[in-house]
């Protein structure tokens, strides 16, 4: 089956009602474009177990802040399209930004949940607002059954799944697992940023993430030394810049003092190499 690009709400809608009055389940894969093999495991993930995947690719202007890649985020939307229907997706959901936000420049209204303000959170003030934001009217536009997202982007995909709760939206959130390159590179976007040197260098956020959790599981563990020992490792490398390395709660991502052993925890890393900041994290499990 061919995949059709969609570009308003009033289409798409007409397209989904049709498939949901005959009874057809539908799963939805939101995007900022430029996919790569993440992305493309989320629609694997959700062809899998809806009878038709939408993908939207809409570069949100609300969640960068002046002065970030907005105007450079890379874009291509026949790569896109190939990717999408290559996987077996059934609509590609592409709007503009007057479709998205038909009442001009908006103040983010969602409401959001504690989870949203450290790490990313702080260092990207009114990231998560215009995250949320577009997630809820993407959601209300779709209206799935399922919407997939990356642990690629934990915090993100935490922020969402309150937000979920919390405007009491009828849809299950997915979170999936993160695809990686052959060197343990988590798959980006922004990767395309990277000179060959940062390239080189960047596995280290992998390596670091690692070393953490085998540190983590050893009884009598301490939170700062390990956190210390992953900012180090992050900085031996020169073309790296160390923005954080913490061992968290994964439900409030807030400092992990004193778990009990056999407790999941979270580590996640932020580091900039040249032109680009890249984040990654790991499910851990304390000894
Ligand atoms: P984007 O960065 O395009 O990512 C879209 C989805 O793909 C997110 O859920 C992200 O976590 C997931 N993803 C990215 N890289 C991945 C990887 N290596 N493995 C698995 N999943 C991966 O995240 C956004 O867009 C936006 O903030 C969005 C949610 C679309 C709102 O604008």
């Amino acid at each position: 089956m061919s995949i059709q690009v969609v570009a308003t709400r009033a289409l798409l809608a007409e397209r989904l009602d049709a498939v949901r009055s005959s009874g057809a389940s539908v799963g939805f894969v939101p995007t900022m474009g430029y996919l790569h093999e993440g992305h493309g495991s989320l629609v694997d993930a959700s062809v899998a177990c809806s009878d038709l995947t939408v993908v939207s690719v809409f570069v949100n202007p609300l969640q960068f802040a002046a002065g970030e890649d907005l105007d450079s985020y890379p874009r291509d939307l026949d790569a896109d399209l190939d990717l999408c229907g290559s996987r077996g997706a059934s609509l590609l959901f592409h709007p503009g930004v007057e479709e998205v936000y038909p009442e001009g420049p908006v103040q983010p209204a969602v409401p959001l949940a504690d989870v949203a303000l450290p790490l990313e959170g702080e260092r990207r003030p009114g990231h998560f607002a215009g995250v949320a934001e577009v997630v809820a009217r993407l959601l209300r536009a779709v209206g799935p059954c399922r919407a997939f997202f990356g642990q690629k982007d934990f915090q993100q995909l935490q922020v969402v799944r309150r937000m979920v709760v919390d405007l009491g939206l009828p849809v299950d959130v997915v979170g999936c697992p993160t695809s990686r390159e052959h060197d343990g590179l988590a798959r980006s976007s922004r990767n395309a940023y990277l000179t060959g040197a940062e390239r080189a260098a960047a596995p280290v956020l992998h390596r670091a993430l690692h070393a953490a959790a085998a540190a983590v599981a050893v009884p009598g563990w301490d939170r700062a030394e390990v956190e210390a020992m992953m900012v180090d490792m992050l900085a031996g490398e020169p073309a790296a810049s160390p923005e954080y390395a913490v061992v968290v709660d994964p439900d409030t991502l807030l400092p992990a003092d004193h778990p009990t052993s056999g407790r999941d925890l979270r580590v996640l890393v932020a580091c900039r190499f040249g032109r680009a900041r890249l984040i990654d994290n790991l499910g851990v499990v304390a000894g």
